[in-house]
C-alpha cells in the first residue's frame, strides 16, 4: 500500500517505519529541513531500541524515504497519517493548530479519494473538525478515521508490530476495508481490531492513559501509606495484583509519572469534561497527587538532613522519565534537580541516554558525569530517579569508595532491604522499611 506519514516525531517514525517493515511504501514528510536531512542521511532521530534496524533496511530497499514535500507524498499515497504534535495549549486543552493546519494543506492538494489518518492524541470531535476543514476547502471524497497509537517509549517498535489492540473510529465501510489490510499482518496472533465511532475512538486514548497514570497513582499513595504504618508496598503489590481484575502491570510505586503522554493527556481529559460541565473529580486528585511524588525524594532528603542541605553535594542517577529512553519530558529527574539546587545543594548527575537533551534544556545547573561512577565522586549521597539496568546491580564496593556517606535515596525501589541492612547502608525507598543501620 502506499503511504504518507505527515510529522516525524516519535510516533510518525516509528509508524512509518513500522508500516514500511510489512511491505508497504511509505513517505515520511516533515517540514524541518535538517531533520528530514539528516534522516536522509541515515541517521535515527531518537533513541529507540530496535528501531535503527527497521529504519536501516527499509531505507535501503526504498520502501521508506523522506522528504519536505507535502504535494509530492499526498499525490503518491492512498492513505495519509497525521502524527503531529498537540501540545497543551494555554488553558491545559489541547493545541489542534498542527492537526487542522495541516488539513488544510492536505485538503488544498487532494485530487482522488483518501483516507486521512489521525494518529496524533487528540480531543473528541477532532474528527469531526478535521473533516470540516476538507468539506471546506475540497469536493473530493475523503474519509477522516481516528486511529490513536497507544506504543511505549523503549519499545515503541514492539508495541506496534504487536499491538495488544488496534482501535479504529470510522464509520466508513471504505475505510474499514483498507485499514483491516493494512493493520492484517500486526494482528495475526489474534489481537483484535477494534472498529468504533470517531468519538469513542478519541476518547479511548485519553480513557487509558488517564486510567493507567491513575493506576500508578493510586499504588503511590498506597506506598506512602505503608510507610507510615510499617507494611512493604512491594509484598503489598503482588497480593493486589495477583487479583486477575487487577493485573500485576502498572503497580510499581515510584516518584511519579512523567514522560510526553501521561501529564498531558490527563491534563486534556480533564479539561475535556470541564468544558462539558462535568468534574472529573478522580482525575483532578490524580494530578495533584503526582505533582507532590515527583518531589517526594527530597523531602525525604530534607527530613534527613534537619531541613538543611545548603552545601551539600549529592549524585543522582538517571534523568530520563523511564528506562530505555532519552526522553526526559516531565521527567520526576527535573523536578528533584530544581528542589535540591533551590535548597542550596549541588548535584552531579548520570544517565545513560538522557544526558544530552538535560544538558540542552537546564546548562550547567548541574554537573553531568561520564559513568554512573564518577558521579558519586564526593558526595553526601546517592539518589535514584530512573530504573536503568545498569543501576540494579551496582559495584557497591566502588560506592562506598566514593561516596562519602553510605546513604541512598532510591526512587524506584531497585535494592533488596536485607542487602542494604548486610551492608551498612542508610536506604531510604518507596512504600517500604527503612534502613537506618
Ligand atoms: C504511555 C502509554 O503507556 C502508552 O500506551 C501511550 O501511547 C503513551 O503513554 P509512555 O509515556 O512511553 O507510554 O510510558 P509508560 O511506560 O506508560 O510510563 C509512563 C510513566 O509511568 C513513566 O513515568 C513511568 O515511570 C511511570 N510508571 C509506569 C510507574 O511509575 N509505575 C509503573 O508501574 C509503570
Amino acid at each position: 500500500m502506499k503511504i504518507a506519514v505527515i510529522g516525524t516525531g516519535y510516533v510518525g517514525l516509528v509508524t512509518g517505519t513500522c508500516l514500511a517493515e510489512t511491505g508497504n511504501d511509505v513517505i515520511c514528510v516533515d517540514i524541518n529541513e535538517a531533520k528530514v536531512k539528516k534522516m536522509q542521511d541515515g541517521e535515527v532521530p531518537i533513541y529507540e531500541p530496535g528501531l535503527d534496524l527497521l529504519f536501516h533496511r527499509n531505507i535501503a530497499q526504498g520502501r521508506l524515504i523522506f522528504t519536505t514535500d507535502l504535494a509530492m507524498a499526498i499525490k503518491e499515497s492512498k492513505v495519509i497519517f497525521m502524527a503531529l504534535p498537540t501540545p497543551p495549549g494555554g488553558d491545559g486543552a489541547a493545541d489542534l493548530s498542527y492537526i487542522l493546519g495541516a488539513a488544510k494543506d492536505i485538503s488544498n492538494l487532494v485530487t482522488e479519494y483518501k483516507i486521512i489518518i489521525n494518529k496524533s492524541t487528540v480531543p473528541v470531535g477532532t474528527a469531526d473538525k478535521v473533516k470540516a476543514v476538507f468539506t471546506a476547502n475540497t469536493d473530493i471524497e475523503v474519509d477522516v478515521v481516528s486511529n490513536p497509537e497507544f506504543l511505549r517509549e523503549g519499545v515503541a517498535v514492539e508495541d506496534f508490530m504487536k499491538p495488544d489492540r488496534v482501535v479504529i473510529g470510522t464509520r466508513s465501510e471504505k475505510a474499514k476495508k483498507v485499514l483491516t489490510d493494512l493493520y492484517g499482518p500486526y494482528v495475526r496472533q489474534g489481537n483484535p481490531i477494534l472498529f468504533m465511532d470517531e468519538r469513542s475512538s478519541e476518547l479511548t486514548k485519553y480513557a487509558a492513559n488517564s486510567f493507567l497514570a491513575t493506576k500508578i497513582t493510586f499504588m503511590n499513595e498506597v506506598a506512602n501509606l505503608c510507610e507510615l504504618v510499617g507494611a512493604d508496598v512491594d509484598a503489598v503489590r503482588k497480593g493486589v495484583g495477583s487479583d486477575d481484575r487487577i493485573g500485576k502491570r502498572f503497580l510499581f510505586p515510584g516518584i511519579g509519572y512523567g514522560g510526553s503522554c501521561f501529564p498531558k493527556d490527563v491534563q486534556a481529559l480533564v479539561k475535556a469534561a470541564d468544558e462539558n460541565n462535568y468534574d472529573f473529580q478522580i482525575l483532578k486528585s490524580v494530578m495533584e497527587i503526582n505533582e507532590k511524588q515527583k518531589t517526594i525524594l527530597v523531602d525525604k532528603v530534607l527530613k534527613y538532613y534537619k531541613n538543611d542541605i545548603k552545601g551539600k553535594h549529592f549524585a543522582l542517577w538517571g534523568l530520563a522519565f523511564k528506562p530505555e529512553t532519552d526522553d526526559v519530558r516531565e521527567a520526576p529527574a527535573l523536578y528533584i534537580i530544581d528542589a535540591l539546587v533551590k535548597e542550596g545543594a549541588t548535584v552531579t548527575v548520570f544517565d545513560p541516554e538522557g544526558m544530552e537533551n538535560v544538558k540542552n534544556m537546564i546548562g550547567d545547573k548541574v554537573e553531568f558525569a561520564a559513568d554512573q561512577y564518577s558521579a558519586l565522586n564526593n558526595a553526601d549521597a546517592l539518589l535514584i530517579a530512573t530504573e536503568w539496568s545498569v543501576f540494579r546491580n551496582p559495584d557497591f564496593d566502588k560506592i562506598d569508595i566514593l561516596l562519602k556517606n553510605k546513604v541512598v535515596f532510591d526512587g524506584r525501589n531497585l535494592y533488596d532491604l536485607e542487602k542494604m541492612i548486610d551492608m551498612g547502608y542508610y536506604y531510604n525507598s518507596i512504600g517500604r522499611k527503612l534502613v537506618e543501620n
